[in-house]
């Protein structure tokens, strides 16, 4: 069944019932107990009775049986199940309610930031040229990513979750290449066609999905995508690299700028060029690739987020943003701590389909 066809209206406990099973469901089970781990203290089973543990539930005074029972009537969860389970309906529920929920929030704040004066001067001095970045993406990199395609004017081009295309607009400056810029926060897009009238033919903002690229075989020349095919994003790498392969030309070539996360150590093998999530989707698809370590740069790049956030905080301030400053000084030190403790690699991959 397809829910856009059947609207369904829940309660705010539903939803966030739903979601917890659906985060729940992702997470690492112990084989002897069915257990999932919390936290230290918490472990808990996929149950009526585990979820009513949950601090999220209790705090928000959630009647967790009556939300799970609604659910089971609406068939969003699997009836006579001894784990909780969600149908494949109450899968394509979450998924559209976290669409609506991520793109709320870009269009939100990537709008703020784009109107305030002290983020326009942050782009400025943190990435050397404000185009609005809502990544860990200098010039050093963008130049990196021109100058590996160098494009033709003939080309076109895909940029897959392009934001507010001040990026896109720069690509299309300096390649002369036609270019879509696909995301899902349509304010974003319509800002994004208001300032680019002039190229209006070379540049076209499109609403779209990473998990349902609406393009046809051998489209584009080339796609890119910075900061932007990371696992809160996309339901699968797979089908998203595949899709990929399908909609570019034989030949045609891909430019994914990506951190490779781990949570911990046992894992450090994924942080190798050749072994992250991306490449091997990459090397599942059959492409050819190439990598540039970029861990060092991206490093700089935080430590000069945190100094300038805190150069600008007044800035920011006085202007009645001061919590989008702190969430960027904030997101420096969280990355930066990541990456001094070795659970983070930053790669460009520069890949070409086989023909
Ligand atoms: C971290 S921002 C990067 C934006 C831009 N590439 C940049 O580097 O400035 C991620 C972007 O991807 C978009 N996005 C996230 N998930 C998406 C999805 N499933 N489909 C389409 N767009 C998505 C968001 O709306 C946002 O504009």
């Amino acid at each position: 069944m397809d829910s856009s066809r059947h609207p369904i209206e829940l309660t705010e406990s539903e939803k966030t019932v739903l979601n917890i099973i659906n985060e729940l469901e992702k997470r690492e089970k112990n084989p002897e107990t069915n257990e999932i781990t919390i936290s230290n203290e918490l472990k808990i089973t996929l149950s009526e009775e585990g979820i009513k543990k949950l601090k999220m539930i209790s705090e928000k005074n959630i009647d967790s049986d009556s939300a799970i029972k609604s659910l089971k009537e609406r068939s969003l969860l699997l009836n006579n199940r001894v784990d909780l389970e969600l149908s494949e309906l109450g899968k394509d529920f979450c998924k559209k309610l976290r669409s609506e929920q991520l793109s709320n929030w870009y269009n939100d704040n990537l709008l703020r930031n784009v109107k305030s004066q002290a983020y326009a001067s942050f782009c400025e001095q943190v990435y050397g040229k404000n185009l609005a970045q809502y990544n860990v993406f200098d010039m050093h990199q963008l130049n990196a990513l021109i100058s590996s395609f160098n494009l033709k004017s003939t080309d076109l081009v895909l940029d897959l979750g392009c934001g507010l295309g001040k990026i896109t607009e720069y690509v299309q400056h300096h390649s002369g290449a036609k270019i879509i810029g696909l995301d899902f926060a349509e304010k974003l897009l319509t800002w994004a066609r208001a300032n680019t009238q002039a190229k209006e033919g070379k540049l076209v903002f499109q609403v779209g999905d990473f998990d349902n690229l609406d393009f046809a075989s051998s489209t584009f020349d080339a796609i890119y995508a910075i900061d932007t095919l990371y696992p809160w994003f996309i339901g699968s790498l797979d089908k998203t690299i595949a899709k990929i392969s399908d909609i570019l030309k034989p030949s045609g070539q891909v430019g994914i700028f990506l951190a490779q996360i781990i949570e911990s150590k046992k894992d450090s093998y994924l942080l190798d060029p050749s072994s992250t999530e991306i490449a091997q989707a990459l090397s599942n698809q059959g492409f050819n690739f190439s990598t540039i370590d970029f861990t060092a740069n991206a490093r700089s790049i935080w430590v000069k987020e945190i100094e300038i956030g805190n150069k600008l905080k007044k800035m920011f301030e006085e202007e009645g943003n001061l919590d989008l400053c702190e969430e960027l000084i904030n997101d420096g030190k969280r990355w930066l701590h990541r990456n001094d403790n070795n659970l983070q690699k930053r790669y460009f991959y520069h890949a070409f389909k086989k023909h």
